[in-house]
């Protein structure tokens, strides 16, 4: 198949980089790096030097430079709607994070009504990505309901779906916006009425793969833990039908989100897992299973992204190679291995999706 693209994944910064990018680019050809950096990336100069730390952290920076890097912007209080005004052709997102709904979101909005009420920056950002043709990717979920009660995790991508995206649709009726990662049912059900042109979602592996009885089966499992949670089963269904309908607005973004393993085990367990070292494989086993590996899942993992991001008529696109998937089962053996960024004698160990577990494809 031709290689795919990844349009939601979290490279990191520091030795992290360098130990996520080899691994995102051997599958990868178009990807969208998410900017929940610690100070998030809030100008052009940011996700320029980011685009370029990208490139310099693989072994092989020949061959990075011809695989096309994508940034985004975050949708900080502090995002100055002049910069997505004045944005570079590799800035294609901006990036709504709902403030303390997961890692690194704490500068992210407050009130999501912002998102459509005049006078306010964050509408002001939202025109001037529509202006601009920039896709707003949205963190689809609330943290609280109309009263301000704090919402149950498992209902906060629901509330979001029933009250804040189509008041955010009405009052930009020429944005292109992605919901990241669904998770639910509800989720699925909005993009089968409305998306389109200027409205789609990215799915991940593990909302495809796992229920919620994966998460908890013999007690808490922290390295099944993201944000958006995984769901129960019903959610999982519906998140398959919808992959399997081969629909041209449903596209691959893997939220591949290492943590160290201490801040994984630890008292307040950080949200997101890597999946990058099997951030294609994942997906294969996940549209085998649901007997879809054909047109739909190349549409979905290398062409429907590509489109809605308007990115297939560069010279670059149509260099586009191809990779080889087999269906051989694997073993993840060991956690990575990541030097310390401020004592590099120190390292830490990062827990991918699965270890000590089987995928059932491999990439040859
Ligand atoms: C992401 C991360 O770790 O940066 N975590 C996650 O659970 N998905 C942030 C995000 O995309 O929500
Ligand atoms: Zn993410």
């Amino acid at each position: 198949m031709s290689m795919p693209d990844d349009w939601h994944v979290h490279y990191r910064d520091g030795n992290m980089l360098r130990m996520v990018t080899p691994l995102v680019r051997k599958r990868f050809w178009h990807t969208l790096a998410m900017p929940n950096l610690d100070p998030p990336i809030v100008t052009n100069e940011r996700a320029s030097a980011y685009k370029e730390a990208i490139h310099t952290s693989s072994p092989d920076e020949h061959d990075m430079y011809n695989k096309p890097t994508h940034v985004s912007l975050y949708l900080a209080e502090t995002l100055d709607p002049q910069e997505v005004a004045n944005a570079p052709e590799h800035v294609k997102a901006i990036k709504y994070y709902p403030a303390g709904l997961t890692t690194n979101s704490e500068k992210g909005i407050t009130d999501p009504s912002a998102l459509w009420t005049r006078g306010t920056r964050a509408h002001e950002v939202l025109c001037a990505a529509a202006e601009k043709k920039i896709v707003v990717c949205l963190h689809a979920a609330d943290g609280k309901n109309a009263h301000g009660v704090e919402l149950d995790p498992y209902d906060q991508e629901p509330h979001f779906m029933a009250e804040s995206l189509p008041r955010i649709r009405d009052a930009h009726p020429k944005l292109k916006i992605s919901a990241e990662h669904l998770s639910t049912k509800q989720g699925a059900d909005y993009m089968l009425k409305h998306g389109g042109p200027l409205l789609g979602c990215s799915l991940t592996a593990h909302h495809l793969l796992l229920d919620r009885r994966d998460v908890f089966r013999g007690g808490f499992r922290p390295h099944r833990s993201w944000m958006p949670a995984i769901q129960s089963i019903e959610h999982t269904e519906a998140l398959r039908d919808l992959a399997g309908k081969g629909l041209p607005f449903v596209w691959l973004g893997s939220d591949s989100a290492p943590h160290s393993q201490a801040k994984k085990e630890s008292d307040c367990c950080a949200s997101g897992v890597m999946m990058a070292h099997a951030g294609i494989e994942l997906y294969a086993e996940a549209f085998d299973n649901m007997n879809a590996l054909d047109d739909r899942f190349e549409n979905f993992a290398c062409r429907n992204g590509a489109r809605f991001f308007n990115v297939t008529d560069g010279h670059k696109d149509k260099k586009r190679p191809s990779i080889h998937l087999q269906r051989l089962k694997w073993k993840v053996r060991k956690p990575f291995m990541v030097w310390n960024d401020t004592d590099e004698l120190q390292h830490y160990d990062v827990v991918p999706f699965r270890l000590g577990e089987e995928i059932e494809w491999t990439l040859s």
